[in-house]
């Protein structure tokens, strides 16, 4: 990365001035040498690539710099400019190979960090078209996804600014937003300290499916394997945000799969000195809304609802026998699990040979399904089976 360097954006625009002449070189080169898949050739792709390596940019590959280069190009233009390079003749097209080599050489491509910060600083400007919003919102995405670069943006002062974006009108960059800080916030409790939580539990209760997705997204990043995110999550009504979600049967069913998931998730992780914490798995709704979903006809639905209440009934001590009192007296769980295999046994009747894949998901479910039966039966109080 190009550490120590300081962004200027006059460099890095006028180096994106190129970006077009290389889009069009890189494309062209690639056709080339396709086409002479059998030849030696004397400059292969392979070989361009070493030498993208050393450039001093973020980019590890000549694929990664095309790749942002090809976003920030004009994909009409391009092609017609590429169409008319390929019907240059050999030796023409042989010299504007050697340009472009020295052309990469020679051209400053702009690191991870110094990305980020023009994406910011777009961000910044409120008079931005909403279109080069997404754009940038979209470029963050990519950017953060290696963990070290998440890391910068904290540095840079980015994750406040993206944070902002989740108060915006506009439904479309609040929910890249969130996405955007689902993806940075593990280890990066610094999320949580700039008050998004509770910002992104609201966003949890939207109409819009795709903003409620990446809000419940990001909330389970933020307080997966972290107890004061978890507080906060208990503190602002998470426990009523999860059982809406779970009890409502014409919620969307990827909502409804995070959101069982988290359960699982927060008994794995659960701090059960905290009564809050504890109290939560004796939630005779939550817990009943949870088993419900055994019945669904989503095979992986019913999956995940399997294996929330194995981590809730593998939790420490009192905890999972109280657990599985609830589930015997408020959730009759035992006949829940009867109807789930007669179910996945009916389900098995009706596949043919064709369908090993689905038979093979029902079989395996089934011994899913008998594992968490048995151990609710050996943390049953007077267990008697
Ligand atoms: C803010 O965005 C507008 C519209 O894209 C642009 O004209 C203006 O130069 C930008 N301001 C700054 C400070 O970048
Ligand atoms: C169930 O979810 C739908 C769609 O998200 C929503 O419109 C409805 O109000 C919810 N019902 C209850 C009882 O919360």
């Amino acid at each position: 990365m190009g550490e120590g360097k300081e962004c200027s954006l006059a460099s890095v625009y006028s180096s994106m001035a190129n970006l077009h002449l290389l889009v069009v070189m890189l494309m062209v080169l690639a056709m080339t040498s396709a086409d002479r898949l059998n030849e030696s050739s004397s400059m292969s792709l392979t070989i361009e690539e070493e030498k993208a390596d050393d450039i001093d940019g973020g980019f590890s590959s000549l694929d990664g710099m095309l790749q942002w280069a090809i976003g920030h190009s004009d994909p009409a233009k391009l092609e017609e400019s590429a169409k008319d390079v390929q019907q240059l003749p050999q030796d023409e097209i042989k010299k504007r190979q050697s340009e472009l080599k020295e052309l990469i050489q020679n051209l400053h491509m702009p690191s991870d960090a110094e990305l980020m910060k023009i994406a910011i600083n777009d961000l910044s400007n409120s008079s931005l078209s909403l279109e080069d919003r997404h754009r940038a919102l979209q470029e963050l995405l990519v950017l953060v996804e290696p963990i070290h670069n998440a890391n910068d943006l904290s540095k840079i002062g980015g994750l406040a600014v993206v944070i902002q974006e989740l108060n915006h009108v506009d439904p479309d960059t609040r929910t890249l937003a969130a996405w955007i800080l689902g993806k940075s916030s593990q280890n990066n409790p610094e999320v949580l300290e700039l008050g998004a939580l509770s910002r992104l539990m609201k966003m949890v209760k939207s109409d819009g499916v795709e903003e409620a997705n990446k809000g419940l997204y990001a909330v389970s990043a933020l307080i997966r394997n972290n107890l004061v995110g978890q507080e906060l999550f208990f503190a602002e009504a998470g426990v009523q945000l999860l059982q809406d979600i779970l009890s409502n049967s014409t919620t969307d069913i990827r909502l409804q799969k995070k959101a069982v998931f988290l359960v699982g998730d927060l008994a794995v992780a659960a701090d059960l000195e905290v009564e809050k914490h504890g109290s939560f798995f004796r939630n005779g709704i939550l817990l009943k809304s949870v088993v419900d979903l055994t019945s669904s006809s989503d095979l992986d639905l019913k999956e995940k609802a399997l294996l929330a209440i194995k981590s809730v009934l593998q939790l420490k001590g009192k905890t999972s026998e109280a657990a599985a009192g609830v589930l015997n007296d408020v959730c009759a769980f035992d006949a829940s699990l009867e109807r789930m295999r007669q179910q996945l046994r009916e389900l098995l009747t009706t596949y043919t040979d064709d369908d090993e894949f689905q038979r093979d998901y029902a079989i395996d479910l089934e011994a899913l399904l008998n594992e968490v039966q048995l151990i609710f039966h050996t943390k049953l109080p007077n267990s008697s089976s």
